[in-house]
């Protein structure tokens, strides 16, 4: 085997060495630290570190560093060293050692500008996740799936186009693509398309100058020159007329906008996503959408799912919400009913998140003790929950329900009664069945067919 000289291991370290005798002068350094000292009047062995102007910071700095070399203390911290006309932070640290009895210094210097950036890198990737799983909650794959197309669409500039119902949260991920993106310091802009008419939406995208038509008394900034830099989101954008569509391809491809009533091209630079809740393609098919528009806008796809397809998030939701309404309405209500839980995840949410978001809100109007019950829902979730119980139970337990309705009893469709429930409230009732069929919100009859049913003594 070859012999490995250790002074040859020492010169590929990537980092900067070097070892200084008691008065500080240099006995050894490596490849690195010459590259990081920059000296241009040969070796520098023998000489005195301080004479060489190693750091570049203010005197007492300086004055600090050498003494506390001299001192024999311990260095570990970072510095600005000139390298090249450049100032580059590094970080020293030092270690005494003892060679053949004598007292060194060994100093090691790490370039950190590399180091910065990776941990800069972190940062942003770090907030990025932060601020996806704050504002966008799910745990379901579809979510995941959605966080990784978020990331995507963030890292380029393509426009974006996003499709899924009303209430799936289309304008949540809008505004997180751009705060993930590297355009979060500028504006986040959004336009209802669908809100304005052709000529009024004309000018709150492209801008107006005073006179142009009648109301324009003055000089008007459009949105798009408001994201210039940012994002603008574009809601409903299957709405907008024809001549809306040609006017929006013209500034996808030129990049500049016109002022209405102006002449003058305004040079623009905005991502532009836009979301809507009809099928495009089929629109592109029937003539009603532009297909070159449609093919500039859908660079890059999401989908947001349905609530009923990832119903798995209810529960995440709620809570979310739920924590959401107490700090805002300053109650502390801890959650749902059963039955009602079994409820919000039947009930298929044609209004998604934004619909739940509602219920919530309406029931904790409603609500004054700490678990939301059925009668603190909406009217149509108490109907839907009707029409389920209907279909399930008997119909002397469907008198009673109706007799008890508004009374606040906590109606339990038939079978999410366990026996153990059962047993419970005969017990706290002291084996009285009247009281316990009212206690379970069920007839005499129904529970007498339970206690049949699940063979409990009478
Ligand atoms: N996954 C989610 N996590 C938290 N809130 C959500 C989620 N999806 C939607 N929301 C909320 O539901 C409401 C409707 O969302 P929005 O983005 O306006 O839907 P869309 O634009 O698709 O109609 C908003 O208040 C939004 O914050
Ligand atoms: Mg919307």
């Amino acid at each position: 085997m070859k012999e490995i000289k250790l002074h040859n291991i020492i010169e590929e370290i990537p980092e900067g060495i070097v070892l200084l005798d008691g008065n500080l002068s240099i006995q050894f350094y490596n490849k690195v630290f010459s590259k990081l000292l920059s000296y241009k009047e040969g070796s520098p062995i023998g000489k005195n570190l301080r004479t060489i102007d190693f750091i570049q910071e203010k005197q007492t700095i300086k004055d600090n560093f050498y003494s506390d070399l001299k001192e024999r203390k311990i260095i570990k911290s970072l510095y600005y060293i000139k390298n090249n006309n450049e100032s580059i932070m590094v970080y020293v640290f030092s270690k005494n050692i003892q060679i053949d009895g004598i007292d060194y210094t060994l100093l090691t210097i790490f370039d950190i500008s590399s180091l910065m950036q990776c941990s800069f890198n972190v940062n942003k990737i770090e907030k990025r996740i932060n601020y996806l799983e704050q504002k966008i909650i799910g745990k379901d794959e579809k979510i995941k799936e959605l966080f990784k197309m978020i990331k995507l669409a963030s890292e380029s500039t393509s426009n974006v186009l996003i499709n899924g119902e009303s209430g799936t949260g289309k304008e949540l991920v809008a505004r997180a693509i751009h705060e993930v993106s590297d355009r979060r310091s500028m504006n986040f802009v959004t336009v209802n398309c669908s809100a304005l008419s052709e000529s009024l939406l004309e000018s709150e995208l492209f801008g107006h100058v005073k006179g142009s038509f009648t109301g324009a008394y003055k000089d008007k900034i459009g949105k798009f020159e408001i994201s210039h830099g940012g994002t603008i989101f574009l809601d409903e954008i299957g709405d907008i007329t024809p001549l809306t569509q040609l006017k929006l391809l013209r500034v996808i491809e030129e990049k500049t906008i016109t002022r209405v009533g102006d002449n003058r091209e305004i040079k623009v630079d905005m991502r532009i996503v836009c979301a809507t809740n009809k099928n495009l393609r089929e629109m592109v098919t029937k003539g009603l959408f532009r297909e070159d528009l449609f093919y500039r806008l859908n660079v890059f796809q999401i989908n947001t799912t349905p609530l009923r397809d990832r119903k798995n998030d209810i529960p995440v939701l709620c809570e979310y919400f739920i924590d959401k309404f107490n700090i805002k309405t300053n109650k502390s209500i801890k959650g749902f009913k059963e039955d009602v839980m079994k409820l919000l995840m039947d009930y298929p949410w044609p209004g998604n998140v934004r619909e739940l978001q509602n219920v919530i809100e309406h029931s904790f109007i409603v609500c004054s003790s700490d678990y939301i019950d059925l009668f603190d829902l909406p009217l149509e979730l108490r109907q839907f929950n009707f029409r389920e119980i209907k279909a399930e139970v008997s119909n002397d337990h469907l008198l009673f329900i109706k007799s008890n309705k508004g009374k606040g009893v906590n109606i339990k469709p038939r079978n999410t009664l366990t026996m153990e429930k059962i047993i419970e409230v005969l017990k706290s009732n002291n084996n009285n069945k009247a009281a316990t069929a009212r206690q379970l919100g069920i007839s005499r009859i129904a529970l007498w067919k339970k206690l049949k049913k699940f063979n409990i003594s009478q």
